[in-house]
């Protein structure tokens, strides 16, 4: 009988801490910026599939990913709350800026998708932040803070510009000297030719909407090769396929 107890005991505990640990699941940290170079973006793309083309914002500009509420070391919470699905309607007034500037480079695919995904799977997950508590404020917020940090200016503050190669460690420090606090700089990989091209920048934010540094988000401060130069593209990567006849 006491053996029952005991299994009772630990199913009840176990119980206990699912329940608990669920009504903590959507606890984070930071809010991580993340900004795109769309010529990265296009290359990944193109070589996921030669049937693949890319729609490119008008200007060579930065773009962005999304905002993404993160615990330390891990990803996510992720798809919070399913009763706020996601209303493109909502997002008329800023569809012209969004289009261009909150840009899925994936040409065909219908851009509402990319809006929808971000919504569903980070904003749902923001709400709880003043400034991001509904689908308008968190995408409006996002062209705020794309406005605010565009990594075009911060890196040409510190003299990194497109069509150069850089050390990944001077990039980082680059963004750190002009915006005084530790981003993260994501690389993708060239697997036939070996080269490193940048592709995302990710600055962090407290709740409070202050920057502050990424320390302890998931690999920080970079996937890059850091004994490798880096290429920030100033064209499409490899967009030259020669069509065999
Ligand atoms: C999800 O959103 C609905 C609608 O705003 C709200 O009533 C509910 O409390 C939210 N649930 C959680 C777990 O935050
Ligand atoms: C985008 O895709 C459509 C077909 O879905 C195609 O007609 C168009 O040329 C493509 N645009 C670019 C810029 O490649």
């Amino acid at each position: 009988m006491a053996k029952y107890n005991i299994a009772l005991c630990i199913f009840l505990l176990s119980l206990l801490y699912i329940t608990h640990g669920k009504r903590k699941s959507n606890e984070f940290d930071v809010l991580i910026f993340t900004q795109v170079w769309p010529l990265t973006a296009c290359f990944v793309w193109k070589e996921s599939s030669e049937k693949h083309s890319c729609s490119l914002p008008k200007r060579d500009e930065w773009t962005i990913h999304g905002i993404w509420p993160t615990r330390y070391n891990t990803l996510g919470p992720e798809f919070c709350n399913k009763s706020l699905p996601f209303n493109p309607s909502v997002l008329a007034p800023l569809e012209s800026q969004l289009k261009e500037n909150w840009k899925d480079v994936h040409n065909g695919s219908n851009p509402y998708s990319f809006w929808g995904h971000e919504w569903n799977k980070h904003g749902t997950c923001a709400v709880v932040i003043k400034e991001l508590n509904n689908e308008y404020n968190y995408f409006q917020e996002g062209l705020k803070l794309l406005d605010m940090y565009n990594m075009m200016d911060v890196l040409a503050k510190a003299n990194i510009l497109p069509g150069q190669k850089y050390m990944v460690e001077d990039m980082l420090e680059g963004i750190q000297g002009v915006l005084n606090k530790r981003g993260q700089i994501m690389c993708v990989h060239n697997e036939k030719t070996g080269e490193l091209y940048v592709n995302e920048i990710r600055i962090c934010f407290d709740k409070a909407l202050q920057l502050v540094d990424c320390d302890g988000i998931r690999e920080f401060p970079t996937n890059c090769d850091r004994s490798k130069q880096i290429t920030y593209p100033s064209s499409v990567p490899h967009d030259n396929r020669v069509v065999q006849i």
